[in-house]
């Protein structure tokens, strides 16, 4: 007799993605040639997941007791000291009016987000093209997800629809919680321009006293992308201070290629003391509410290679190498795919290019040996797992 409740009982059991991917190992196993596009960590040019040296020490010298130990509910104090710093630098308007709880990976901030900053049945807000994991974290949590078009016809992001999908939530629930994931938009592998991040704060502002609006930023990416200084777009979003509540998704998963550490922290700015007072007592119930706390060692680890200052150079230099090796693939790939349409892709783990029919598209790459994963009316290449020499056999292959 199945005992599960209803609501339970129709859920899929299998990951399109790890589907795929499992043939395109069995296969090499096999002795085919095959490029594998589909899993989203970065290889090195064997094959082989790239890790981070320095923090691969630094997890070793984590203590046994570190290990062993439960940590705080809310997370170490000193880890999220250092998270705060990494999020943004020494911009004190941020700084001062932030408050942090540990989470698993980005994943556990997003949770966290969700089940604060919407009622039950309601809806965030993100990009029409949006990683899947946002539907599955609502639809466990009784939540929604609403979308709007994320490009407009010049190829920027819509920020018009945005605005429209704001209004339409502050109509429907009184309340809006806007999801964007940037730089290195998963799926798309689109970086908002300064520009960009003006327009999105002015399409707030004109609406920030029509209801509660919550933004949170996905940092999963924000170390891999183009720009010179990855926070300098933070200094768009300073006029939403005490506006809107700002909240950052802080991931150690890319950052420090360690995904499997499950280290994470959600950063909330309010710069009103009350409310982040409130803030703070509610995010730390949600951690007592759902993992109690998080990895004591990992977090011991991570906040050593960001605060000692040996060791985060050291950190900043293999990352450095890690984004140089991202980098050749993602030039490789604009070489390669002349005439294919995508969005503008500067860095990042992934691109998207735009297919009519991407189903019957990916299954006779599938057959040449090249994997990617439909999307709609897409297709998501994880160039981060591709090596340098087999970009242009993708490219062909798309093309084919
Ligand atoms: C867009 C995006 N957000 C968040 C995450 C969260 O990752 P994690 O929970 O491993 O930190 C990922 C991981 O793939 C991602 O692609």
């Amino acid at each position: 007799m199945l005992r599960l409740i209803p609501a339970r009982s129709q859920r899929p059991s299998e990951d399109i993605i790890f589907t795929l991917s499992t043939e395109a190992q069995r296969r090499r196993a096999a002795g085919e040639s095959i490029v594998n596009a589909t899993l989203g960590a970065l290889l090195d040019e064997d094959g082989r997941l790239l890790v981070l040296p320095t923090v691969a020490r630094a997890i070793r010298e984590v203590t046994d007791e570190d290990w062993a130990a439960y940590a705080p509910i809310s997370g170490a104090p000193a880890f999220l000291d250092a998270v705060i710093t990494d999020c943004f630098g020494n911009r004190p308007g941020f700084r001062e009016s932030a408050t942090a709880v540990a989470t698993t990976g980005g994943t556990g901030a997003l949770r966290h987000a969700l089940v604060n900053y919407i009622e039950a049945g309601q809806a965030l807000l993100t990009t029409d093209y949006f990683w899947g994991p946002y539907a599955t974290l609502a639809a466990e949590h009784g939540r929604r997800v609403e979308t709007f078009r994320t490009f407009d016809e010049s190829g920027s992001l819509d920020v018009e629809a945005l605005g429209a999908g704001v209004d339409r939530c502050l109509a429907a629930q009184g309340r809006c919680l806007l999801f964007l994931n940037d730089p290195c938009h998963n799926p798309t592998g689109y970086s908002m321009s300064r520009t960009e991040w003006d327009a999105v704060t002015q399409a707030l502002l004109a609406r920030a006293d029509e209801g509660p609006i919550t933004l949170l930023i996905d940092l999963a990416y924000f170390l891999y992308g183009a720009a010179d200084d990855p926070r300098g777009f933070l200094d768009a979003l300073e006029p939403l201070l005490g506006r809107v509540s700002l909240l950052f998704a802080w991931s150690a998963s890319k950052s420090f290629a360690q995904y499997g550490l499950r280290v994470g922290a959600l950063v909330a700015c309010e710069p009103d003391p009350t409310a982040r007072e409130t803030t703070a007592a509610a995010l730390a119930f949600s951690c007592r509410g759902t993992w109690s706390n998080c990895n004591r060692g990992g977090m011991a680890a991570i906040t050593r290679v960001l605060t000692d200052p040996t060791l985060k150079s050291a950190c900043d230099a293999d990352r450095e190498q890690a984004r140089d090796l991202l980098m050749r693939r993602v030039h490789a790939f604009n070489e390669a795919a002349k005439g294919l349409s995508y969005p503008r892709y500067e860095g990042g783990f992934f691109v998207t290019v735009f297919h009519d029919d991407a189903a019957a598209q990916a299954a006779r790459m599938r057959e040449a040996g090249v994997f990617v994963v439909p999307l709609g009316s897409a297709l998501r290449i994880a160039v981060c797992s591709v090596a340098v020499r087999d970009v242009p056999r993708l490219a062909d292959s798309l093309r084919s």
